[in-house]
């Protein structure tokens, strides 16, 4: 017997992902549209965005669009914002970030700047921009990637938790904001997942297979995050929000 039931599915549904042109944030737009939305991807890399573009269409003809944004910049932002405009989201997903390594005594203000600005600023002042033009729509959902990096302490790593923890903290008091139109604010905090970002890494620190053996579950894949950002946008979670779901196969219970 087949059945029509399905808490998760996204049809209809208009959806930002921001950092599409790779990883994480690319695994989650295709996903979305796999799941029935339209999808605005963005990125500042035009050959990975026209290629994530490409692959969205190739899996619906909903409407989806690439905007080319560098959203430290206010520039970008409001590029990103101006695209949107006259059709709400309903669901948006920061996944745009870096990381870098520093012991905090190598710290320089540059790389506090640098980390700060796409990690924390930029997907709060997109948020401030979208609500301001009530660009998300009622009963919207918004979710922002943070990482297991704001949970426990890993040395080299403070600039970069410290901004991941900046994000759990201001979810918190953004969800109480926007409650009254039954719009939502949740993070995400995944441990290492083996995209680019975790390549990089591994090529700065030499090689990340000790860090491996302390994951029961292993590391994790791209698809297992996309599947918990669905989760989050859908209206299967329609009773969460202000809260942070931990995604780590299970490094912090061992
Ligand atoms: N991978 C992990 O193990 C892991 C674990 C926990 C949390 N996270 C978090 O997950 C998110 C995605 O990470 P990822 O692994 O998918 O990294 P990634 O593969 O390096 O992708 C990063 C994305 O962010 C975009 N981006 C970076 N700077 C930008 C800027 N100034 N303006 C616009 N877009 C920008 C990049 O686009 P362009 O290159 O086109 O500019 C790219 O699409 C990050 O917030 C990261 O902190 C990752």
């Amino acid at each position: 017997m087949t059945t029509s039931f399905n808490p998760f599915s996204l049809e209809n549904q208009r959806i930002l992902v921001t950092g599409s042109t790779s990883g994480l944030g690319k695994k989650i737009a295709l996903t979305c549209a796999h799941m029935g939305a339209e999808v605005i991807c963005t990125g500042r890399d035009q050959d990975r965005l026209e290629k994530t573009l490409t692959e969205l269409q190739s899996i619906s003809d909903r409407s989806h669009q690439a905007i080319q944004a560098d959203l430290t910049q206010a520039s970008g932002r409001d590029a990103l914002v101006t695209s949107i405009e006259k059709k709400p989201l309903n669901g948006v997903v920061h996944s745009a970030g870096i990381s870098r390594l520093s012991p905090v005594r190598m710290i320089t203000e540059q790389h506090l700047r640098e980390v700060q600005s796409i990690n924390v600023d930029a997907p709060m002042l997109i948020t401030q921009a979208l609500l301001k033009r009530n660009l998300v729509a009622p009963e919207g959902s918004m979710v922002f990637i943070a990482s297991i990096a704001a949970h426990i302490g890993v040395p080299g790593v403070a600039a970069y938790s410290g901004t991941k923890a900046a994000l759990l903290a201001m979810v918190r008091c953004l969800a109480m904001e926007v409650v009254k139109r039954r719009i939502r604010a949740n993070c995400l905090s995944p441990a290492l997942v083996e995209t680019p970002l975790l390549e990089a890494t591994a090529t700065m620190i030499g090689s990340m297979e000790q860090e491996r053996g302390n994951y029961p579950l292993g590391f994790g894949k791209p698809e297992d995050v996309a599947n918990a950002a669905v989760f989050l946008i859908s209206g299967a979670s329609r009773w969460i929000t202000g809260t942070t779901l931990v995604m780590d196969g299970g490094l912090t219970i061992s």
